[in-house]
């Protein structure tokens, strides 16, 4: 089993990717940590703990990381998302306690603590968090074995800005430090999860398992209440970070190129813009693996046979 620390702001998607996660014996969660995302912060540790309780697996510990940017005001998608984030599902009260540590102090003690290279973050938010902790606890970015990230864009348009995509345009500082950490990192941006539309039959296949994650995770991935679905022809909205967690269970289901990555940090117009050198034009060294295509049906395949697991 692999490790891994899932960084998340829930968020209608997030909750498809924690269950993902928490119905595959292959990765071992030792913890669930919330930052401001999708709504604030009181929202998302909230919400985490709900989708803890809907797994069944009270085992996995949820901490409540940073409440704001590094250094900007918080930019949140209640649009998206509802109000309070699980917009589309009613879940009960959160009986999953939250802990008390910190969410940055739980990611770099689990680092230094464990064997150096065993520890895998996912990252499906903002990336204030782990930003946070490489500026607190420089140590830990030589001993996590691995990032992968839902973020960013090539060749797709922003969904938050013509040019950004929402995670790294919220916290660009935080993505910088990421991209500048040396960390082996893989990103699923907006061209990848762009290929994986959550259409009526595709989420039907998650409420027809007759089981209760099924129904709260299509009603939660139906966006067609709350988004203009006309970029994706009408068909549904993005999975996004669900993306992220699959291509953790089977990378052999994904394509990605070894490319440098920048994240614009000044311009107003194009902050959070991820600056991807596609074809080597600057010399700069590559930094991370950038996913751009995905085997579709057995990425719905692979969801379906997992989300069946669960109570
Ligand atoms: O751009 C998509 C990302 O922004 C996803 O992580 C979604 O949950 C929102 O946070
Ligand atoms: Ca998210």
């Amino acid at each position: 089993m692999r490790k891994v620390i899932i960084d998340t702001d829930p968020g209608r998607d997030d909750a498809a990717a924690i269950l993902l996660a928490l119905a595959s014996p292959e990765l071992e969660v030792v913890g669930i940590v919330a930052v401001a995302g999708n709504v604030p912060l009181h929202h998302t540790e909230r919400n985490a703990r709900r989708i803890v309780d809907l797994s069944g697996r009270s085992d996995v510990p949820v901490y409540a990381g940073c409440e704001r940017p590094m250094s900007r005001e918080l930019v949140t998608s209640e649009h998206v998302h509802g109000q309070t984030g699980l917009a589309g599902y009613e879940l009960p009260e959160p009986r999953t306690q939250l802990e008390s540590r910190h969410g940055v102090d739980f990611i770099i003690e689990t680092v230094m603590s464990a064997e150096s290279g065993t520890i895998i973050l996912c990252l499906i938010g903002p990336l204030t968090n782990i930003g946070t902790a490489l500026v607190k606890q420089p140590s830990i970015a030589g001993r996590i074995r691995e990032i992968v990230l839902m973020g960013g864009t090539r060749a797709e348009v922003g969904n938050i800005t013509p040019s950004a995509e929402y995670n790294i345009y919220v916290d660009p500082e935080a993505a910088d430090i990421v991209m500048k950490s040396g960390i082996p990192i893989t990103i699923a941006p907006l061209d990848v999860t762009g290929l994986v539309l959550g259409g009526r039959e595709r989420l039907a296949r998650f409420a027809n398992l007759g089981n209760r994650a099924g129904a709260a995770i299509a009603a939660l991935l139906d966006f067609s209440h709350s988004l203009d679905l006309t970029r994706w022809d009408g068909i549904g909205a993005p999975l996004w970070d669900p993306c992220a967690v699959a291509y953790l269970l089977r990378p052999d289901m994904f394509k990605g190129k070894m490319v440098n990555v920048c994240i614009e940090t000044t311009s107003p117009l194009t902050r959070g813009t991820t600056v991807v050198d596609w074809w080597h034009a600057t010399g700069r060294r590559p930094n991370a693996n950038f996913l751009f295509e995905v085997n579709v049906e057995g990425f719905f395949d692979l969801l379906t046979e997992r989300f069946a697991r669960l109570p």
